[in-house]
Formats: C-alpha cells, sequence, structure tokens
C-alpha cells in the first residue's frame, strides 16, 4: 500500500517504481473526474505557497489551477516582491512559510535550494524545476508516453540535445526506475555526469531498463517510440553560450528525417516552450544573431501527428495535483 502523505517530491530519485506508478494511477483518476466535471475538492480549505525564481507558464497554472481544482488557495511569490535571497535567507523563509501554508512550490536554482527549503519546513515541499532535477514534467512525459502505448516497460526513449540538463537527466532518472530504455542522443560534451548515469544504470538493471548514450542519431532514434528534446539553452544559463551550443546540437535538431528513423508510430515530446519558429522574441534575436531559424525542433515536427506536446502539457496539471492530493491528503 503506497502512502506518500507528509512527503516532499524533491526529486524521482526518492522514490520507488511503485510509488511513482502510484502518482501515475492517481494522475489519471483525476484527469476523468477533471473531464467528467466531478468535483474533487479533497484538500478544501488548505493552502499552498508557490515560489518562482525563473519563469513558468504550465508549472505555475498547474500549480495554481490545481490547487483551486482541489479546494485549495495558492498564494505565488514571484522573481521580486517578496523578500526571499535578498533580506532573507531560505532557512528563515522556509520557518515562516511553513507557519502558514500546507504546502510550498518552488522553482528556480540550484537543488540545494530545493532540499534546504524541505529541510527547514515541515510541510510538504514540490520541486516545480531546478538547475538539476525537473520531476514534475516526468510524470506528465510518462503518463503521456502511457496513455499513448498502454505500458511503459520496454519502450525506448530518446532525448536528442542537452542531456546534462534538469529535463535530460530527470528524464534519465524517469526511465529507469520503470524499466524503459532510455537513449540520450547528442554530443559527448553534453552527456550527463557520471555519479546520475552510474545510479541509473544500477537502478536500471533492476528494472529491466536500460541507459544508452550515443552521438550517431541514427542509432538514437532506430526503434525510439517517444522522441523527445528540449530547449539547448536551459533558463539561468549565460546568454555567451548559445554559439556555441548552437553548432554543438544543430545536427541532433530533430526534424522529420529522425522521426522517420524511428517506429512508425513514434510520438514527439517536448516539456515546452520551445523555439520550433522565429515568432518569439528570443527565436526572432537568434535567428538575427546565428541565422537558426528553428532550434530543437522543427515546425513540420512541432506540428505533425507525431506530436503530443499539447496533451503532455495538459498531463502537468493533472500529475501535479496528484503530487500535491497524495502528499497532502489526511
Ligand atoms: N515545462 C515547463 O516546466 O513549462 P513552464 O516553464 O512554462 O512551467
Ligand atoms: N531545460 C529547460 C526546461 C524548461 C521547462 C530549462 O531549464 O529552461
Amino acid at each position: 500500500m503506497v502512502d506518500l502523505r507528509g512527503r516532499d517530491f524533491l526529486k524521482l530519485l526518492d522514490f520507488t517504481p511503485e510509488e511513482i506508478k502510484h502518482l501515475l494511477k492517481v494522475s489519471m483518476t483525476l484527469k476523468k473526474q477533471k473531464h467528467n466535471n466531478i468535483s474533487h475538492r479533497h484538500l478544501k480549505g488548505k493552502q499552498i505557497a508557490m515560489i518562482f525564481e525563473k519563469d513558468s507558464t504550465r508549472t505555475r497554472c498547474a500549480f495554481e489551477s490545481g490547487a483551486i481544482d482541489l479546494g485549495m488557495h495558492a498564494t505565488y511569490l514571484g522573481p521580486t516582491g517578496s523578500q526571499l535571497g535578498k533580506k532573507e535567507t531560505i532557512a528563515d523563509t522556509a520557518r515562516v512559510l511553513d507557519k502558514m501554508f500546507d504546502g510550498i512550490e518552488y522553482r528556480g536554482f540550484e537543488q540545494e535550494i530545493v532540499e534546504e527549503l524541505a529541510k527547514y519546513s515541515s510541510v510538504p515541499v514540490w520541486n516545480g524545476l531546478t538547475n538539476e532535477f525537473h520531476p514534475t514534467q516526468m510524470l506528465a512525459d510518462v503518463m503521456t508516453a502511457y496513455e499513448e502505448f498502454g505500458h511503459l516497460e520496454g519502450l525506448k526513449l530518446t532525448f536528442l540535445g542537452d542531456a546534462r540538463n534538469n529535463v535530460g537527466r530527470s528524464l534519465m532518472v524517469v526511465c529507469s526506475k520503470l524499466g524503459m530504455n532510455f537513449c540520450a542522443c547528442g554530443p559527448k560534451e553534453l552527456w550527463p555526469d557520471k555519479d546520475l548515469v552510474d545510479v541509473c544504470k544500477s537502478i536500471a538493471e533492476s528494472t529491466g531498463g536500460s541507459i544508452l548514450f550515443t552521438e550517431d542519431t541514427s542509432e538514437g532514434c532506430k526503434n525510439a517510440d517517444v522522441l523527445y528534446t528540449d530547449v539547448w539553452v536551459s533558463m539561468g544559463e549565460a546568454d555567451e553560450v548559445w554559439e556555441e551550443r548552437i553548432k554543438l546540437l544543430k545536427p541532433y535538431q530533430l526534424d522529420m528525417e529522425k522521426i522517420k528513423m524511428a517506429h512508425e508510430n513514434v510520438i514527439f515530446e517536448h516539456c515546452l516552450p520551445s523555439f520550433h519558429n522565429t515568432d518569439t522574441r528570443i527565436g526572432a534575436d537568434i535567428a538575427k544573431k546565428f541565422g537558426v531559424n528553428e532550434m530543437e525542433v522543427t515546425d513540420e515536427v512541432f506540428e505533425s501527428s507525431h506530436s503530443r506536446v499539447f496533451e503532455e502539457a495538459e498531463n502537468r496539471l493533472h500529475t501535479i495535483k496528484a503530487v500535491m492530493l497524495e502528499t497532502l491528503k489526511k
């Protein structure tokens, strides 16, 4: 019997495969209830705080509207406007919020910060993205694959891009936990650190999953069930890295040629936001500076029948609600 009451949700390494599968099951129930207009205000009267030191659309909206669906109130603390970081430490902020709220979400920089927040507060703390991990995103990603294929074990998920970033590293963790075959396809310089790879390899051995690294796109994409990519430069990185990142990752841009190398029914996933055209300020700026009109994924793939990115974005809501419900319920 899985019991997650009172637990923090900081990274998926802290959770067993059974606990992760349980959260997916609850997510699917909550999705059905939402779609059928069945009230599920199981956490009526509770309150959460949401700290965002970095920008967000999906994660913020999922926590906030998810809290409301569950009968809660949510207070947003943005990158400016609170004392956090300027006049008050994480440890002090944690001890204050702990007295006023039933749960705390944090999006920001080092993983250490969210771990510190959890250390100094007695209520559940949820990681809404750090430099190292993006665990709530993972639940939505595997839920979307499960809805497509009806199972997760044995699926090959290939990540094309900067596999050292929060999404690449977290995908390696979730795939190894769930018996999936994870492949990081990109230049060696951007493969995840050995410590995490070793941990994930040993988890994968016990679940029947596997982990592969390759610089060869045909090896990476061959037989893939899910092709996944993310931005080439993550939030918090210096603008100066763009030039080199474009050079390194252009050959790994997810285009139709790579889709054709994969299984016929391959799906395309992306955590979003995505640079698939020049219709954003940064997209236009990069196009002007470096002459690339599409970055990690082509517009053709983004808009193709393989794309599940908006289903995946919807699943952020249901999975984040499951995390809040299971950690906060009585
Ligand atoms: N995928 C994701 O975390 O999106 P946001 O940055 O919009 O929250
Ligand atoms: N790797 C990206 C993910 C955004 C959801 C970033 O950290 O900016």
